[in-house]
Order: structure tokens, then sequence, then C-alpha cells
């Protein structure tokens, strides 16, 4: 597939030592930041991990802090980050290090702990400990995609990623496997991206087939996943300074123990209903879904939820203490602006 390897390692890692760029975890680097740091990565993007980062390391600046934790205040650090699990897994893994006798050495070893697959495990025991597994990420696939100029569609970005873990594997550089897996990343990162690839600064373009046939721009090919449509109507309730919030219970499966604002159904309003005001509609997408939200300012004189106790009158001055979802924080800070500004 490369005609010469030992060139193309020598090219990437050069790339890399050069380019590189500054991050917290690589400057002093320790077991515990690569953990972190890599759970952080899982779904999110360096810059935006970046304070959250910093943060982190200068509240649980070990994985013995961090295991004696109170989850709360673990779950407020990791708040606007999304995917919580995360931090329940990464808590989860520093209570098993303070707790163990030995550190895992291998793969598979990181893999039995939680919130551990393979792309994640690959990463810590290459970049912490020099163990030679190939890190596969869709920034990855992306690079290999191009370098062999791989034409098949994959149905999802998991086939891809299985398909081109024997070539990761095989262009590892094993000497420095850590440096080697960050550079594939990295340069899928900053250089071969996916809508502006920058092939005149790339090192490894001589090598690239994808370069040769002109193909960059279409690879790799993934059909992407349809997006379940899913709409939701919530209601913005103020009384005396406190805003109605509801708190999501520990059986839902996103962002339990966390705040929201609540639909209209809890409140026993319909969208019709003339209480209601719309403040605005506000689409993203999480995971397999596309959600939009319409928000809406309700008058709370005579609103009827008794004895739903997951509903609460909360203090504006309780506001940012509480745990609450990142958007949600977001919506409610800018209309308590508009309020403040009428
Ligand atoms: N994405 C996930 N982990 C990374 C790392 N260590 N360097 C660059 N990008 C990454």
């Amino acid at each position: 597939m490369i005609n010469h390897p030992t060139a193309f390692r020598l090219a990437l890692l050069t790339w890399y030592q050069q380019n590189q760029r500054s991050l917290p975890w690589r400057t002093e680097p320790s077991l515990y930041k690569t953990v972190v740091s890599e759970f952080m990565l899982q779904q999110t993007q360096i810059k935006t991990a970046l304070p959250y980062f910093e943060r982190w390391m200068q509240r649980f600046p070990d994985f013995k802090t961090l295991a004696d934790a109170e989850s709360d205040v673990v779950l407020k650090h990791w708040e606007g980050l999304g995917y919580y699990n995360r931090a329940r897994n990464l808590h989860k893994v520093a209570q098993w290090m303070r707790d163990s006798e030995e550190v895992p050495d291998t793969v598979e070893a990181w893999k039995a702990l939680p919130g551990i697959g393979d792309y994640t495990a690959a990463a810590i025991a290459s970049i912490a400990q020099g163990i030679p597994s190939a890190v596969v990420d869709g920034n990855v696939v992306r690079v290999l995609a191009r370098l062999t100029n791989e034409q098949t569609a994959f149905a999802n970005n998991g086939k891809a990623v299985d398909f081109f873990k024997g070539l990761a594997n095989t262009l590892l550089d094993s000497e420095s496997p850590g440096d080697a897996n960050q550079a594939m990343m990295e340069l899928g990162a900053t250089v071969c991206t996916k809508g502006n690839p920058q092939c005149g600064l790339c090192p490894l373009q001589t090598f690239c087939q994808g370069f040769a046939q002109g193909s960059v721009a279409d690879l790799p090919k993934i059909q992407r996943a349809k997006r379940e449509k899913v709409k939701l109507n919530r209601g913005l309730a103020i009384q005396q300074k406190k805003i109605l919030l509801h708190k999501i219970g520990t059986e839902a499966k996103r962002l339990k123990g966390h705040y929201e604002i609540p639909n209209l159904e809890s409140l026993n309003l319909s969208e019709n209903s003339d209480r209601l005001e719309v403040v605005s509609i506000r689409r993203r997408a999480i995971s397999n879904q596309s959600i939009e939200e319409q928000l809406f300012r309700v008058s709370a004189e005579g609103l009827s939820f008794e004895g739903d106790e997951a509903l609460n009158w909360i203090d504006f001055s309780e506001i940012n203490s509480i745990l609450l979802s990142g958007p949600h924080r977001r919506w409610l800070k800018e209309y308590l602006q508009t309020l403040d500004n009428n």
C-alpha cells in the first residue's frame, strides 16, 4: 500500500515535531493528564476541551483527588461538555486507579475499565506507555482513505474505522507510537481536513494516492446516518426572581441529575395554549437526533403541576451552582438578559 514505510514514518514524525500544537497534556505529560485528555477528546474538539482541561487539573490534579471527589462536583466540572457518562466513567477509572495495586499496562487491560474502548485504550497505552497500538478515529480514517485512494463506500464510521485498523498498525512507528498516533490525528485535524485540505502543506503528499488521482476532496466515502427528527416545546416560567426547572431523573438516558427548562407537557400546557408566547426556536444535533426546541414564555400565574416533585422553583442566585444542561444554561442566560434589558 505505502511503498516506503520507513520514509513515511520519518516524514510524519518530523512534521509532528515541527508543527504540533502546544497543548497542556503534551508539555508536561503524565498518565493522569493523558487519561483525562483522552476522555475529554472522545467526542469533543481540542479547542472546546482546553478550558475544561485546565479547570479540571486545578480542581482534580491527580487520580486520588478525582477519585475522592463527590460525583456532583465531578459532574459540575464537566458541565457543558456533554456526553456526561464520560465524566462518570472517568470518575470510576480514577477510583479504580486509587484502589488498585497495579496500573494497566496493555491495551486489553485498559479496555477492561469503564468508558475505555479501542480508541481510548490505544491512545492512552501508546501516548503514556509507549505501547505500539494504532489509534483510529475519524481524522485518521480521513488521512488513510486519502493516502490509499480508498473508494469503498462505508455504511458508517465504525465500519471505516475497522477497515483501516490493520493498515494503521502496519504504518505505526513502533519506536514512537504515541507521537505517531498523535501525528496522524493532528494531521487530520489541521491539514488533511474535511472541507479544505491543505495538500500543499502536507508532509505525506508524495505518498498520497488520493492526491495523485485528484480525489482527495471526495474521500472518505461514508454514508451519512439518517438523523431522527425530534421536536420539543419548553416553557420558561418566572416568578419573583425564581425560574421553574425540571430535574432529570436517574432513570433517564441522558443528563441524569441535571436541571432543564421543563417540557410544556410537564406543565400541563399544550403548544396552543394562550398562556404562551414564543421566545425562540433552537436547533441542534446530538448523537443521531436532530432536535428542534421551541422556547415559550409562560405566565406563571395559575400554573398547575401539583405533585410533580421533579419541578422546582430555583432562585436566580442558585442558577450558577446547580447542574444545568449546557445549551439550557446558555438559553436561560440569554433569556434573562432580554428581561433585564426590558
Ligand atoms: N484527539 C484525541 N486525542 C488526541 C491527541 N492526543 N492529540 C490530538 N488529537 C487528539
